[in-house]
């Protein structure tokens, strides 16, 4: 079960001699891809990039998280994820791709497991309505933050903290479980304090890098996923782009292609799953990307700006809007589709209205047939239209598939960061405005930001 990587359509002969590329124009880079492969090497030796590790070395972390999975799925009814960015997306894709598209809908003993909210704002009126659907005394409350201080995450645990109390008093605590950092930030501290039950995201381990660890573990073993499934899916694909043959690596061709892309102005990277399974995936991918590869950097005491916009599209919904766009727009987007060779139920359509030949053709078909063809048909357009596309096939959606994808887009993202020569794990972006909001909120020690903040120009 090997993911495919189908790359034509960004070449010369299928994406037209402008816009396509050449086997020349890769084997120009060759220097370039080899010093991005020794960067990442020594990037893992000096623990940079653990989460390459995490498919590998949890077997301790995996037995806890399973035994503890057990437990709740004996009287939890619901499971509430608080958290935002990379602590919140990767449990909301993993969960959409591989549980029932109605999961929560189910009835108890279909589902097997509590019911997954994934709490990713502080919309007021999104938590309110959360706390009008559950029974806080049968919900399990796993807040995730990396840094344990991020204040939309940290408000919500204080929101629940004090609903917890209210309701179950001193034994509170065995609803709340805390996903976070060994020793840096508040929550280890109180979560300590408190008695909750803990697991760490490792060290070398960033918020978007990390659905392979506890953060997203937890939430998909209490969903009765197969977690090590989905790891040994991420380890096959890692030891697959461990090559340094940027024709054998999945990962670097993509990333290669993304670059030389980008160079050609390319500024804009769609994400369109043919499947509503893998639509949060599209999220997901979004924020693993532009939040990786969105960076200032100074060259020669020159500043130069580099990323691509990630855009989510959903097959074949969005062909009825952006993919006007995508054929006859600006020549400024990648688009990479996800399809699938199976899905894994069928839908057939019956053979009615004989009468009407404009819709009875499609009597006897069945929906995949219908959803396959509209794939085909839209990478066809684009590719007519020379706009450079690239798929990636999934031969079915299940665990072991769906932590290949995961680990391959990680190491592309990792690896077009070394290409564009920044730095793909930090945030300085996001960090300017988590510290702008402490300021205005008051935090101790942001009073310099806060007077900053002051001296803004007036609206
Ligand atoms: O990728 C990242 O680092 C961010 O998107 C974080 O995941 C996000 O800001 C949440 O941070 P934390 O987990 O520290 O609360």
């Amino acid at each position: 079960m090997k993911l495919k990587v189908d790359f034509n359509n960004m070449m010369k002969g299928f994406a037209g001699p402008v816009e396509g590329f050449s086997k020349e124009d890769i084997d120009a880079l060759a220097v370039k891809i080899s010093e991005a492969h020794q960067n990442m090497k020594e990037k893992r030796a000096a623990g940079e990039m653990d989460w390459r590790k995490l498919p590998f070395e949890q077997a301790d972390v995996i037995k806890d998280i399973l035994e503890t999975a057990q437990e709740l799925r004996t009287w939890c009814e619901n499971f509430v994820v608080l958290g935002i960015g990379g602590s919140a997306l990767g449990p909301l894709a993993v969960q959409t791709a591989l549980n029932h598209l109605h999961y929560n809908e189910l009835a108890t003993e279909k589902r097997g497991g509590p019911r997954l909210y994934v709490l990713d704002n502080v919309d007021p009126e999104r938590v309110a309505a959360l706390f009008d659907v559950i029974d806080p005394k049968k919900t399990v409350f796993n807040v995730i933050s990396k840094s344990g201080s991020t204040s939309e995450t940290m408000a919500q645990f204080m929101i629940v903290y004090q609903l917890l109390r209210d309701k179950l008093g001193n034994t509170y605590a065995k609803n709340m479980i805390a996903t976070t950092d060994a020793e840096k930030g508040n929550l280890i501290k109180i979560a300590q304090e408190e008695g909750y039950k803990t697991f760490i995201i490792p060290q070398g381990v960033g918020g978007r890098f990390s659905e392979l660890c506890p953060v997203g573990l937890l939430p998909a073993a209490v969903c009765g996923i197969d977690i090590t499934e989905l790891l040994a899916g991420a380890a096959y694909m890692d030891q697959l782009c461990e090559e340094a043959d940027v024709y054998r690596n999945p990962a670097y061709i993509r990333s290669t292609l993304q670059y030389l892309a980008m160079e050609r102005g390319k500024n804009v990277s769609v994400m369109m799953p043919y499947t509503d399974a893998l639509k949060y995936f599209a999220d997901w991918y979004a924020q693993l990307w532009a939040e990786s590869l969105g960076k200032r950097k100074s060259l020669t005491g020159e500043e130069v700006f580099v990323g691509q916009t990630p855009v989510k599209a959903l097959g074949t919904t969005d062909q009825h809007s952006q993919v006007q766009l995508y054929v006859e727009g600006p020549f400024d987007k990648v688009v990479t589709f996800l399809g699938v060779s199976r899905y894994r139920q069928e839908v057939a359509i019956p053979k009615v209205f004989n009468h009407i030949p404009g819709i009875s053709f499609l009597g006897g078909h069945s929906l995949g047939d219908l959803i396959t063809a509209e794939q085909m048909a839209t990478e066809y357009a684009l590719m007519k239209a020379h706009r450079l596309n690239m798929t990636i096939i999934l031969p079915e959606i299940n665990a072991f598939t769906i932590g290949q994808l995961i680990q391959l887009l990680e190491i592309e993202t990792a690896f077009t960061g070394e290409l564009l020569n920044i730095n793909a794990f930090d945030q300085p972006g996001v960090e300017e405005g988590k510290n702008a909001t402490y300021a205005l909120l008051g935090r101790p020690g942001y009073e310099a930001k806060k007077q900053e903040l002051e001296g803004r120009p007036e609206k």
